[in-house]
């Protein structure tokens, strides 16, 4: 069975959790991107328009990330038809919550809609990949939480190599993304490429405790563990403005631990309850106010469904 148009959403990540440095991501329930697609019979796909990204991405369909994703999915299956493509985007860019991510796996799980459903969600990975390698390199840690939602340990680009972690029940989060942009390329070349062993087993352990309290639902020691990152967040601390007083003002209103999200530079403090994480937003959205800058705080929680259909017909 096959369709005229189709609409997904894929919501916004948060890869590393401090110390899973491209090993661990977890899904938002909210924001997310949404991507809608009308079947034409020219094959390929055209972007025909992008709202929300203040006109800064490429509408060049060999470049763009959605529709690179897209055409990946066509080629798959070898469709004889095309698409057009329009991309809302409700996230930011170049901000640490896997917005290349969002718009490549709506577009897919979009277009998979449009043509009937030919993949299953775990053979829809190797598209989204694609086109968020053209973005920003060729990991899963954004891509796989957006498409399965829930946490997600990465173990490599293959459906395979990702499990679903427990997501603790009373999990809930508090993001504040300061307006200046750090493009995930810049965000890695400042990091080491070497790590001396005893960083590899510090922060091997602390990946390891950060699984094990997830197991047992235990948000202290889950924040605990994500905060015991040596490696990745001291080398890209300078690119984060007021890192270390954001992490004050949001252990203040409460929040168990905050780390970077992502490749930054919104920050994420783990919280165990609603009250809590509200309070942690706005306190951290405060110590961007006091200096004069911009900032969007919100609070929400885990996604466990991940990305989704929203119309088809
Ligand atoms: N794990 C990646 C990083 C996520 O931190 O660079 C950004 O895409």
């Amino acid at each position: 069975m096959s369709f005229t148009r189709a609409e997904a959403f894929a919501p916004a990540t948060m890869a590393n959790l401090g110390v899973g440095f491209d090993i661990l991501g977890l899904a938002l329930c909210e924001p997310g991107d949404i991507v809608r697609v009308v079947r034409r019979e020219q094959p390929g796909v055209s972007i025909v328009g992008i709202e929300g990204d203040g006109g800064v991405l490429t509408r060049d369909s060999r470049k763009n990330t959605a529709s690179v994703a897209a055409n990946a999915f066509l080629q798959t299956i070898d469709a004889q038809d095309g698409v057009e493509m329009t991309v809302y985007k409700h996230l930011p860019l170049a901000s640490g919550l896997g917005s290349s991510a969002a718009s490549a796996v709506a577009a897919v799980v979009a277009v998979n809609a449009l043509f009937g459903s030919p993949l299953t969600l775990a053979e829809l990975l190797p598209a989204c990949l694609e086109g968020e390698a053209c973005v920003s390199g060729y990991h899963a840690d954004n891509v796989a939480p957006s498409l399965f939602g829930g946490i997600t340990l990465v173990m490599g680009v293959e459906a395979g190599q990702i499990h679903k972690l427990p997501v603790p029940p009373n999990l809930h989060l508090a993001l504040v993304t300061p307006n200046v942009g750090v493009p995930t390329s810049e965000a890695r070349a400042v990091l080491p490429k070497m790590i001396p062993l005893q960083a590899m087993v510090t922060q091997t352990a602390a990946v390891a405790r950060l699984v094990s309290a997830l197991y047992r639902g235990d948000i202290e020691e889950m924040a605990a563990a994500m905060e015991l990152d040596t490696v990745v967040e001291p080398a890209r601390a300078h690119l984060m403005p007021m890192l270390v007083e954001v992490r004050v003002a949001a252990k203040k209103a409460g929040a168990l631990g905050m780390v970077i999200s992502g490749a930054g530079p919104t920050l994420c403090a783990v919280c165990d309850s609603e009250g809590i994480a509200k309070a942690a937003a706005a306190a951290m959205k405060d110590v961007y106010s006091e200096e004069g800058m911009g900032s969007a705080a919100r609070h929400t929680q885990v996604g466990i469904e991940g990305a989704r259909v929203l119309n088809l017909a």
